[in-house]
């Protein structure tokens, strides 16, 4: 199938580590010009190279604090300069489950953290992004939210609010941006072995016996100490939601918009 994206012009948030560097390779094979933003400048040169290496005509980083409003300004004038417009943009960037501590452990800045990254990067993005999305021929939002929004865990309580309230403002933008036919949709992912997840699960004590490196091993972990069991017996590797966020932010899905896509492996969720 065709997505329509060569020639493209693509911005992933988030886009040199784990599921937003799954999206990015998926637009870049399929011919579009991607730029990706986040702080590790060796992750984002490497990761370019590598959109490069798989057909993308212009790939590049621009490291980028998303807590930090004018860095974002700053890398959309940039953005802007190369592209001139900007077809798609995906906010994928945020920590793999934050603070694991209950509401009352949590300290302000701890929830002003969780929110800025988890909600107002996207918003600023978006914000940001706007007239280079208004000057395409079509655009498309993407934001990567988090199947954790619909179930509580009480030591995810800061992160699960900050992912809800994106997921609430993702479906304020489709309806704002939808007289313009700008679609804006979240991606709401299950439990996926991406390195902030590997490197979390690399922190446990050796005597559980788990192994990052096994996704067996990684949905054990979740359903123990997080109770988010998925129907299927294994967590999901990166390159397994990196299509669906190329699809729904791509030319081709062209009538839907506000929706909340799960990507987990199976729940009970609508
Ligand atoms: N993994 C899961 O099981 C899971 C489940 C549900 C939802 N999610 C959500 O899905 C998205 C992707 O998660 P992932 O696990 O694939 O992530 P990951 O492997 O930890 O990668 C996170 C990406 O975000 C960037 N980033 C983080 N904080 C940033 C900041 N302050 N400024 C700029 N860039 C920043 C990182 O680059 P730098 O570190 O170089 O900045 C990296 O590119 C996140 O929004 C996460 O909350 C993950």
């Amino acid at each position: 199938m065709d997505l329509g994206l060569a020639g493209a012009t693509v911005c992933v948030q988030g886009g040199s580590k784990g599921m937003g560097r799954a999206a990015a390779r998926c637009f870049a094979q399929d011919g579009a010009r991607v730029a990706i933003l986040a702080r590790e400048r060796a992750t984002l040169e490497e990761t370019a190279r590598e959109l490069a290496r798989l057909g993308s005509p212009e790939a590049f980083g621009i490291s980028t604090d998303l807590s930090d409003d004018e860095a974002i300004r700053r890398a959309f004038a940039e953005i802007g300069e190369r592209f001139g417009a900007l077809n798609t943009l995906v906010n994928a960037a945020g920590p793999t489950g934050g603070s694991l501590r209950t509401f009352d452990q949590l300290g302000d800045e701890e929830w002003i953290e969780a929110f800025e990254i988890g909600a107002l990067a996207a918003v600023r993005c978006a914000r940001a992004a706007l007239p280079l999305l208004r000057k395409a021929e079509w655009a498309r939002i993407v934001n990567v939210s988090a199947h954790s929004t619909k179930r509580q865990t009480a030591i995810l309580a800061a992160y699960t609010a900050a992912k809800s309230a994106m997921t609430s403002v993702s479906k304020n933008m489709s309806l704002a941006l939808g007289p313009e036919e700008i679609l804006v949709n979240t991606v709401s992912p299950g439990s996926f072995a991406s390195e902030g997840f590997r490197q979390a699960m690399a922190g446990l004590p050796k005597e559980r016996g788990l192994d990052p490196s096994d996704l067996g091993d990684c949905m054990r972990w979740i359903r123990e100490d997080f109770g988010h069991p998925a129907h299927l017996p294994r967590a999901g590797d990166p390159s397994e939601i990196g299509p669906v966020i190329a699809f729904v932010g791509s030319k081709r899905n062209s009538y839907m918009t506000g929706a909340n896509i799960n990507v987990d492996g199976g729940s009970d969720f609508t």
